[in-house]
């Protein structure tokens, strides 16, 4: 029986990932998205690639052909416009995905939600809570963006290959996520000893603030080619069946001190969605990071429930 993703939002980011996922055929795609011309356009755009691509995916646009999905791609909603920060976002994405998820969830009650749209650790509150899912079943990428970000900075840093590069970053999709040095290597190599601290830390800044630096310059719209490539990492982990340990928002009930709170931590993907939740031991100044940038999802979670 051949698999099935299904993305809801067909922008930038929700496009590009089922573009690239494509490519691996392993799934047949269903593309949705508000403004329906331009997704059956985008997938009639992506079946005349297949053959010279060779993949043999179909495409479809029906809302009901998400019936059955393995998969949902979660995209639907407002990107960030320069100046405004993913928090600023909140409550229109709060509707847009609440109301969403309550249409879909009964339609593909056994999916896996991959949640991208942002603020991504808070949209992952409502997609739990909209859907009725178990926790393993709702998985929100951004670690695996935010740790490409900083792989491939250490990478023009020290002009080695990025395939080099083993880089974590943990905590929630903002502007205090946070990129860990001391798990993060060369070839094997402790990445400490190749750059200094001073550059390590303009490193590290320039990762938080790596979604911003791109909507700058885009002007239009934030970034899509680096987070579609970590949803098709993602949702190939999960269709393979890889057990790949990857950082991902991950519903924590007691892991690293948090209670019923999404936040980026190492976890293993497999054809169950979250199959494990990986803990590894942080040093007090580790640990402190975590918490601020928990405590920075729990309150816009704080504040979507003073809404209702
Ligand atoms: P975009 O504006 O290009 O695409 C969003 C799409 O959602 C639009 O085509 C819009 O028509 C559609 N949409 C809006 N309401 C909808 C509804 N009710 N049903 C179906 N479709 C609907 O934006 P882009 O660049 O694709 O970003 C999408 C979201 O992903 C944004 O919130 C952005 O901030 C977030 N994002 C998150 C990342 C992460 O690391 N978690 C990385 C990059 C983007
Ligand atoms: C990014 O990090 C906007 O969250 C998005 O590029």
């Amino acid at each position: 029986m051949r698999k099935k993703v299904s993305f809801l939002g067909a922008g930038n980011v929700g496009a590009s990932a089922a573009m690239y996922l494509a490519e691996l055929d392993l799934a047949d795609i269903v593309l949705i998205d508000v403004l329906e011309d331009m997704t059956k356009g985008k997938a009639l755009d992506m079946a005349e690639a297949s053959p010279v691509l060779r993949f043999n995916c179909r495409f479809t646009n029906d809302f009901n052909d998400i019936k059955g999905s393995d998969i949902i791609v979660v995209t639907a909603g407002i990107p960030r416009k320069p100046g405004m920060s993913r928090d600023d976002l909140l409550f229109t994405n709060q509707d847009i995905i609440g109301s969403l998820i309550k249409k879909v969830a009964p339609l593909a009650p056994d999916a896996i939600l991959i949640m991208v749209t942002n603020p991504l650790d808070a949209m992952c509150h409502v997609a739990h809570e909209a859907s009725g899912f178990p926790k393993n079943r709702i998985i929100g990428m951004a670690g695996v963006l935010d740790s490409s970000r900083f792989a491939a900075f250490i990478a023009m840093e020290l002009n080695v290959s990025v395939e080099n590069i083993q880089a974590f970053v943990l905590g929630g999709h903002g502007d205090t996520m946070v990129p860990l040095p001391r798990f993060t290597s060369v070839a094997g190599i402790p990445v400490t000893r190749f750059i200094n601290n001073e550059r390590l830390n303009a490193i590290i800044e320039r990762t938080r603030n790596g979604g911003a630096e791109i909507t700058n310059l885009l002007k239009t719209g934030s970034a899509y080619y680096a987070p579609a490539s970590a949803i098709r990492e993602m949702a190939e982990a999960i269709l393979k069946d890889k057990k790949k340990i990857m950082p991902c928002s991950a519903y924590l009930e007691g892991e690293y001190g948090f209670q019923n709170l999404f936040v980026g931590v190492p976890v293993k993907l497999g054809s169950n969605g979250v199959e494990q939740i990986i803990e590894i031991e942080l040093t007090e100044s580790e640990k402190a990071e975590l918490k601020k940038s928990a405590d920075s999802v729990q309150s816009l979670v704080a504040a979507m429930k003073g809404r209702s």
